[in-house]
């Protein structure tokens, strides 16, 4: 039974077992050659307490590729309302002996407290602003298939690097392959303390972006402040993405973005629709193959 619960327990070897599994399923899935058995049998629940398009979907897309059965609980519809507790709704929900669960939630630390609950694997579809794994795995596999490696590249986050998952679990993983990073951030959105050691911080986009291979952006997170943090004209004038701003990262610069993404806050119109250069459509697309291997791996080994 193998638990995915972070960035911060892979090592390096891990990744890389899990990215050449996703990479596997990738070009299974562009032939119809995968092995549509591999979890025949098995269930797989779906307990996200958080609202999810692209992990949800992804994950169940997975799930049913390789053959198993998936429920996608749902926390409003379920008996939290009438005031039972989150353990025991897990201790429940154990009772019927799922054979992997995706847990997405709020709390920091939850996928590691239910881990320790649950008779099956479990793996973390994003919890607060600690870890979101198979959105840093699947970013690293589109990274690879754009550059061939991920070492000596230079990666540039801009946006709430305080508030997002994504930034930190990309943080992680891009630092363990051997990228450089650099995180770009106003200074309310910027944290003090980092995941990783060796990590380059700005609060001058122009400056961070400069040469970058891969420039990420990250949305503001509003639902996880408890202020108003920033200004939308401002954030787009100083942290926006534009064509004109994408001068200053390396020619062959691609833009990515874990999504949902925000039109004219975080992104100009214009560079959003330019898919050459704004990848995440291919992104989107490798969250299938990778939730593949992470959901293969998990269950079995
Ligand atoms: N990237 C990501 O986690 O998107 P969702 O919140 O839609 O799952």
């Amino acid at each position: 039974m193998t638990h995915i619960l972070g960035i911060d327990e892979l090592s390096l070897d891990q990744i890389e077992t899990i990215l050449d599994r996703a990479q596997m399923y990738a070009d299974q899935l562009k032939d119809g050659s995968y092995d549509g058995t591999c979890l025949k049998g098995k269930i797989i629940l779906n307990l996200f307490f958080e609202n999810s398009t692209r992990t949800l979907t992804s994950f169940e897309m997975a799930a049913k590729r390789l053959g198993a059965d998936v429920i996608n609980w749902n926390a409003h519809t379920s008996s939290l309302a009438k005031g039972e507790s989150f353990m025991d709704t897990i201790d429940t929900l154990n009772a019927y002996h799922p054979d992997a669960v995706v847990l997405r939630h709020s709390e920091y630390g939850a996928p590691v407290y239910v881990a320790k609950r649950m008779n099956c694997p479990v793996i973390n579809g994003g919890d607060s602003w600690r870890e979101h794994p198979t959105q840093a795995l699947l970013d690293a596999l589109t990274i690879r298939q754009n550059f061939g490696n991920i070492s000596g590249l230079k990666v540039a986050i801009i946006g709430d690097i305080s508030h997002s998952r994504v930034a930190s679990s990309n943080m992680q993983l891009l630092t363990k392959m051997g990228a450089s990073v650099t995180i770009i951030a106003p200074p309310e959105l910027m944290p003090e303390k980092l995941p990783a050691e060796g990590i380059e911080k700005t609060n001058n986009l122009g400056e961070g972006i400069k040469g970058a291979n891969v420039v990420m952006t990250i949305r503001p997170q509003k639902e996880r402040m408890d202020k108003v943090l920033i200004d939308d004209f401002h954030y787009f004038k100083d942290y926006g993405l534009t064509h004109h701003k994408l001068e200053d990262a390396a020619s062959n610069a691609i833009v990515m973005d874990p999504g949902p993404f925000l039109r004219n806050l975080q992104i100009s119109d214009d560079l959003a629709d330019d898919h050459e250069k704004f990848i995440y459509h291919k992104q989107v697309a490798n969250g299938v193959p990778t939730r593949m291997a992470a959901l293969d791996i998990a269950i079995n080994g």
